[in-house]
């Protein structure tokens, strides 16, 4: 076994995780979830959930990692015994079901920044859309992407993923700013921001029951949950950092990128009088398309967009590879770029049902919707939920011990943390659980038998 890297410094670990965090949840699912429930009142259940229940779970996540300094499965056992390692082995399994089908995604995004370039699909974004969502081209595309995210991880810790992030991250967040920006001089800014930003309080009550699910599973989604990705992530970081600084740096920055996601796109989609309400996961590429088509310098416009949106989802790609890679570097005595070619090769394999046609007419696959619906309801929470009770319940004070290492959060401060991971995270996810069983399972239009 070879020996153990860690992060050179503390910012290659805060701009790892931040770039594991920002990626297509932030970009693309975020407006278009925000979208699909409603606006406003969507981004108000979000925001709770993320500060009550995502940040805490994250905070677990850390303690999990750096008190052992290893892999995610192998982490678990020995703090819990072995019966535990079933935690680390389900949040591979979670970041897995999800890389296979956002790494198809990446692919689209790749294929959009070089139509973007070209112009091709200035012409008929809709047909454009078709061709490459779907298809030979999106296996190919999800093979490039799947190709640069396996090159970063091969490259180590230090080398690879810190030096990619470190330039990743601040220019994800220049150009969006400059994006947001301009986004504001549009004619629809003031009904964009809006739309995004003013809730309807009615329709917040009235569609609670699909809307906090999605919140919180999106909370957890973004913030690189349930994957073992944050445990991993911790495993290289020194007990000197301080956790709960660290983490509210990632969960603040997170969620500004996620709000200047929505000052971008909405202005551009109401100044081209696209309805959010048909916004579904590829009517953002249509609906931003359709805008570049027209807009000044739209092709440089777009170049920018889909180029930000590839850096987000390549930085959070790589951030779920170093889950498998460290654990099987951890286990076997297989070069690095061989465990993160043989990762990449399983994800290709994973990701061809989402990448294939299944005759949709957008050219967009049902195996999609289905993937990421049984991630968000079920998987996602699922896994959170074994993390929260084995940090909570069995972990308990050595929780908290962790926690303190480095920083300098009182005692009483750090028992609150433990017991909101014990009732209120706990509570909110078997919630959660519960109202996504329905939708997946019971409800009339269920989800997870919509393919069949
Ligand atoms: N936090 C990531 C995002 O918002 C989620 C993610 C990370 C998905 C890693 C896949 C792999 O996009």
């Amino acid at each position: 076994m070879v020996e153990r890297e860690t992060w050179a410094t503390r910012v290659g670990f805060l701009v790892a995780a931040i770039g594991s965090a920002v990626g297509l949840g932030n970009l693309w699912q975020f407006p278009f979830k925000t979208a699909a429930n409603g606006g406003a009142a969507f981004v108000v259940f979000y925001l709770i959930a993320v500060t009550l229940i995502g940040f805490p779970a994250l905070l677990a996540e850390f303690v999990v990692g750096r008190r052992t300094h290893r892999n995610v499965v192998d982490s678990f056992a020995e703090l819990g015994g072995p019966a535990w390692r079933v935690v680390g082995a389900m949040g591979m399994v979670t970041g897995f079901w999800i890389l296979s089908y956002y790494d198809v995604v990446g692919g689209w995004v790749l294929r959009y920044i070089l139509g973007s370039a070209t112009g091709a699909y200035f012409d008929d974004p809709g047909a454009y859309l078709s061709a490459v969502a779907s298809g030979p081209e999106a296996i190919a595309a999800q093979a490039v992407f799947l190709a640069i995210a396996v090159g970063i991880v091969a490259m180590g810790i230090e080398d690879g993923i810190e030096k990619a992030t470190k330039v990743m991250v601040p220019s994800i967040v220049v150009l969006m700013l400059a994006l947001g920006a301009w986004a504001l001089t549009l004619g629809g800014a003031a009904d964009g921001l809006a739309y995004f930003l003013s809730p309807d309080v009615g329709s917040l009550v009235e569609n609670a029951g699909t809307v906090i699910p999605d919140a919180v599973g999106q909370a957890f989604f973004t913030l690189s949950l349930g994957m073992g990705i944050m445990v991993t992530y911790a495993s290289y970081v020194g007990e000197d950092d301080s956790l709960p600084v660290d983490g509210g740096v990632i969960v603040v920055s997170n969620t500004l990128i996620g709000v200047l996601a929505g000052v971008v796109v909405f202005p551009i989609l109401f100044a081209e009088g696209i309805g959010p309400a048909d916004s579904g996961p590829t009517a953002l590429f249509e609906a931003m398309a359709a805008a570049f088509a027209t807009l000044p310098a739209g092709r440089l416009l777009g170049v920018v967009f889909f180029g930000v949106v590839a850096l987000a989802a390549l930085s959070s790609a790589i951030s779920l590879l170093e889950v498998a890679v460290s654990y099987a570097t951890d286990n076997t005595d297989a070069s690095r770029s061989t465990l993160a070619l043989g990762a990449g090769a399983i994800l290709f394999v994973l990701g061809l049902p989402s990448a294939l046609d299944t005759g949709d007419p957008g050219g967009f696959s049902a195996w999609f919707v289905w993937f990421d619906a049984i991630a968000y309801n079920l998987l996602l929470p699922l896994s959170v939920l074994l993390v929260v009770v084995f940090v909570g319940w069995v972990l308990g004070r050595d929780a908290v011990a962790e926690l303190r290492a480095g920083s300098t959060a009182s005692g009483g401060l750090a028992m609150v943390w433990l017991w909101t991971v014990r009732l209120v995270v706990l509570l909110g996810i078997v919630a959660t659980l519960a109202l996504g069983f329905e939708s997946l399972f019971l409800a009339e239009d269920a989800t997870f038998f919509a393919p069949f």
